[in-house]
């Protein structure tokens, strides 16, 4: 009888199609990035991002150990400096914000995996993501600055260091600072293939880091490339990172499926505040399900060769598949 393979007879019942399934997503692979700011209860809604915060040190602690509950058991820390400067030196300061944060996570959640992002423009009073010579990043500069940086995030209870600035070098030279430092056994999660993307947009309300002149174009990369990805995750592993992340995701799937087949090392991939505030904004409109369109946004990365996946809907996901 025509025809002989039927596709659907795999379809026909959730606990089938469960069973034939290619990609699964677990609590476990989720890494939720956490604004923190200094002060004391606050919870400081972002308008972009509905859902999302700034908190303090004390409000943040309890919030993730809730999302820890969760199952949820990796963040990303991002800070707010109370002071920026044109060197961003709130980011290398042992009592900087995000330093402080992190040891009084680690105290309270010691087996979570605190990631330190690891930039100075939320540092730096003109938003860039280094030290200005000329109007322009100045490449060599900042990369000593971030070495420093790295140093410090260990120290203080980062138990990786995630560097988002796309300087070149960077990795060899925060590789060379932690292990000069004793902190040998600190991995590098490198934001590796990171594109100039307007889908950045909310996080710029979000960690208060909007350049006050130009764009990033001169250091993070082109949408348009794709060779050149692959190049910056072999540099980057070649220099010593243990882990890669792509970013955006959604509009750079086919980067990940790429890098996925090209390295041998776990790969991230960043679902960013535009990805986030774009599924929100249209689900509060009741344009779309909103649960329906974060698991198939999820899935999408998972399938296309994330080992974990940064997003802020790690906690409302975990809540959804824990019954909470
Ligand atoms: C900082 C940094 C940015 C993001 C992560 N780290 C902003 C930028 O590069 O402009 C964006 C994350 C997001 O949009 O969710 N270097």
């Amino acid at each position: 009888m025509f025809p002989v393979q039927r596709p659907r007879r795999l379809r026909q019942t959730e606990t089938l199609r469960t069973l034939v399934r290619e990609s699964r997503i677990s609590t476990d692979q989720l890494i939720y990035p956490i604004f923190v700011r200094p002060g004391q209860g606050v919870k400081e809604p972002i308008s972009s991002m509905p859902g999302i915060f700034q908190w303090s040190v004390d409000t943040l602690t309890d919030h993730l150990t809730e999302v820890f509950s969760l199952g949820v058991h990796s963040f990303l820390f991002f800070g707010i400096p109370s002071h920026k400067d044109s060197q961003g030196s709130e980011a290398y300061s042992p009592d900087g914000i995000v330093q402080v944060a992190l040891e009084a996570v680690k105290e309270r959640l010691p087996k979570a995996v605190l990631i330190a992002d690891l930039c100075l423009c939320e540092y730096t009073d003109h938003g860039h993501c280094g030290i200005l010579r000329d109007n322009d990043v100045d490449n060599d500069m900042t990369i000593e600055l971030l070495a420093r940086t790295a140093v410090v995030q260990a120290r203080a209870g980062a138990t990786v260091v995630a560097p988002s600035d796309m300087m070149d070098g960077r990795v060899k030279h925060i590789r060379q600072a932690l292990d000069q430092s004793g902190l040998t056994q600190v991995p590098i999660m490198s934001y590796a293939a990171k594109y100039a993307s307007g889908f950045y947009g909310p996080f710029r309300d979000a960690a208060e880091n909007a350049p006050t002149f130009g764009d990033r174009r001169a250091y993070q990369m082109d949408p348009a490339n794709r060779y050149e990805a692959i190049k910056e995750v072999l540099l980057d592993l070649e220099e010593g990172a243990d882990m890669l992340i792509v970013k955006p995701a959604m509009p750079y799937l086919d980067i990940l499926a790429e890098v996925k087949k090209s390295v041998n090392v776990p790969v991230a991939a960043y679902q960013v505040s535009g990805e986030y505030s774009m599924i929100k904004a249209a689900a509060q409109r009741g344009w779309v399900e909103e649960e329906r369109v974060v698991e198939e946004s999820l899935i999408g990365i998972r399938r296309a060769g994330a080992d974990m996946i940064i997003t802020y809907f790690a906690p409302e996901y975990a809540r959804w598949h824990s019954g909470k």
